[in-house]
């Protein structure tokens, strides 16, 4: 099956060498098997927590990608809660990929992942479903570092996609709102950032006024955004250079 617009734009940002990459909450397994045939890794990792689900991806895998060929990728299936993601038994560096699922569950699964996992080699690629505030101050609190960081909309709908490592780097914080997400490269860039900034805007206004939640500080940072339409080199060369 073909993938949309949100799960190319993932794929496209898989692009450093990584010894495993980890496919959580995978459901159908899209983004893993493109990996797969990309060869993205020598080894690519599905995890999900729904046991009929990995069956029938591992039937699909069975038959599409037969241990026995000569790709230079192979796969695992992991049927379990991905908190509980084995890293350590692994060696080489990971990239562990959570797409599709809440902000608030993704801000455990990534903090929990990175506490049992403390001397193995992590970076994340993250697209969560709302609550990317909560999310960015779990990976701030961790000292993580940004590589790259991308806003996409389909069907309507915004998706932040963040790329990150684990290793702290002074000069490549994580911004709570965001930062390369405001740099437009061009005026459909441009438009959908400014959509997205009125919506969540727009969002955090009505959480204030419901007055269960004290989000003012939210709508102070989100209003000082002035989006920047920049050129396109300046805007590829502002995108943070991964360390060889
Ligand atoms: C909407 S799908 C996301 C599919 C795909 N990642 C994407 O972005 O299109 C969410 C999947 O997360 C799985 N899931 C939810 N909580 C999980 C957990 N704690 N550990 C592993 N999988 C989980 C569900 O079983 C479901 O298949």
């Amino acid at each position: 099956m073909k993938l949309g617009k949100r799960l190319k734009q993932i794929a496209s940002m898989v692009t450093a060498q990584y010894d495993h990459i980890w496919d959580c909450c995978c459901d159908h397994g899209l983004l893993g098997a493109a990996l797969l045939a990309h060869n993205a890794a020598p080894n690519i990792h599905f995890v999900d927590i729904v046991p009929e689900l990995m069956h029938q991806l591992e039937n699909k895998l069975h038959q599409f990608y037969p241990k026995n060929t000569e790709s230079n990728s192979r796969w695992q299936m992991h049927c379990m809660d991905a908190k509980a993601l084995p890293l350590q038994k692994f060696n080489g560096k990971h990239l562990v990929i959570i797409a599709g699922v809440g902000g608030d569950l993704m801000t455990d699964l990534v903090r929990e992942i990175y506490q049992k996992n403390p001397a193995s080699d992590i970076d994340f690629l993250l697209c969560p479903v709302h609550h990317q505030f909560t999310l960015r101050q779990q990976l701030i609190q961790l000292d993580c570092s940004l590589l790259n960081e991308i806003l996409i909309v389909e069907n309507r709908r915004f998706y932040e996609i963040l790329l990150v490592s684990t290793e702290p780097r002074p000069l490549a914080k994580i911004n709570p709102i965001g930062s390369l997400i405001w740099q437009s490269t061009t005026p459909e860039q441009k438009k959908i950032a400014s959509d997205y900034l009125k919506k969540t805007l727009d969002h955090y206004k009505r959480v204030q006024l419901s007055r269960q939640y004290d989000v003012q500080y939210i709508i102070d940072a989100y209003e000082a955004v002035a989006i920047a339409a920049e050129k396109t080199e300046s805007a590829s060369e502002s995108r943070i250079q991964r360390k060889p």
